[in-house]
């Protein structure tokens, strides 16, 4: 059985059809790329999956028990957490604090929190951080503290919505590594990213979506020679090769 299961999926907002009838499977520990151009419905797929939306139509399981339209907590105890598009810290805390958030949704006491969040930090990079105020952050950094917060959750599923968009090609390339090591560690990963060069070798499958519905699913070789992906959304420079 597949860990994930997308099943119909179909939300709209006044007439706006963010989703139309998505369906797909994540197997357990693959790296999933979900891609597609601006407004063809990434992050409000990541919006269901994460419990934040429910679908208007289909159903979302997880270890064939259905999580859509339990909301954001029951999800995050079941195993989803994400990264946002638009980083989300809380920028007065520290930097361990922000990821003490996170760790609290696994355990209630502060120490064992705080122990998880150095951990955590730890793992991400960023623990020469952990006492400053997040607003202090550097972008790339503010990146591996999303990174770092969801991953306090102890999650089975990771969901990165553009972690790696606005950083250099040397910091994009330390986040492909933490992603890699995210995947070592069992956990499954979905990543929305638009540098190709960076998601397709990082991924072993990749879903396209255009205009809210998935236009095709495939190996990241079939997805680059697909004509209609290359139509829509990757552009002529895939064309010739
Ligand atoms: N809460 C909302 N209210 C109204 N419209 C929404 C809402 N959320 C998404 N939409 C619309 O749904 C469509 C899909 O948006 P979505 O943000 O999912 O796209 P995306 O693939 O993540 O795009 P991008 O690559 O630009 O981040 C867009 O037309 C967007 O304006
Ligand atoms: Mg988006």
């Amino acid at each position: 059985m597949a860990l994930l299961e997308i099943r119909g999926v179909s939300k709209s907002f006044g007439g706006v059809a963010a989703n139309v009838e998505i369906s797909f499977e994540v197997e357990a520990g693959e790296i999933l790329g979900l891609i597609g151009p601006n407004g063809a419905g990434k992050t409000s797929l990541f919006n269901a999956i994460s419990g934040e939306v429910t679908p208007d139509a289909g159903e979302i399981l997880l270890d064939g028990q259905r999580i859509s339209g339990l909301g954001p907590v029951a999800c995050a105890e079941r195993g989803i957490a994400r990264t946002f598009q638009v980083v989300r810290s809380f920028d007065s805390m520290t930097v361990l604090e922000n990821v003490m958030v996170g760790a609290f949704a696994r355990t209630a006491r502060p120490p064992a929190a705080m122990r998880a969040a150095q951990e955590t930090l730890e793992f991400c990079g960023l623990a020469a951080r952990a006492d400053r105020p997040a607003w202090s952050l550097s972008p790339p950094e503010k990146r591996r503290l999303e990174m770092a917060r969801a991953l306090a959750t102890q999650p089975r599923i990771m969901l990165l919505d553009e972690m790696l968009t606005g950083l250099t090609p040397t910091e994009a390339q330390g986040g492909v590594e933490l992603v890699r090591a995210v995947q070592r560690r069992g956990i499954t990963v979905i990543m929305v990213e638009h540098v190709m060069e960076v998601v397709l070798p990082l991924v072993s499958r990749a879903v396209v979506l255009n205009l809210g519905r998935v236009l095709t699913i495939g190996l990241p070789s079939e997805i680059v020679r697909n004509p209609e992906v290359i139509r829509a959304y990757l552009g002529d420079r895939y064309a010739a090769d």
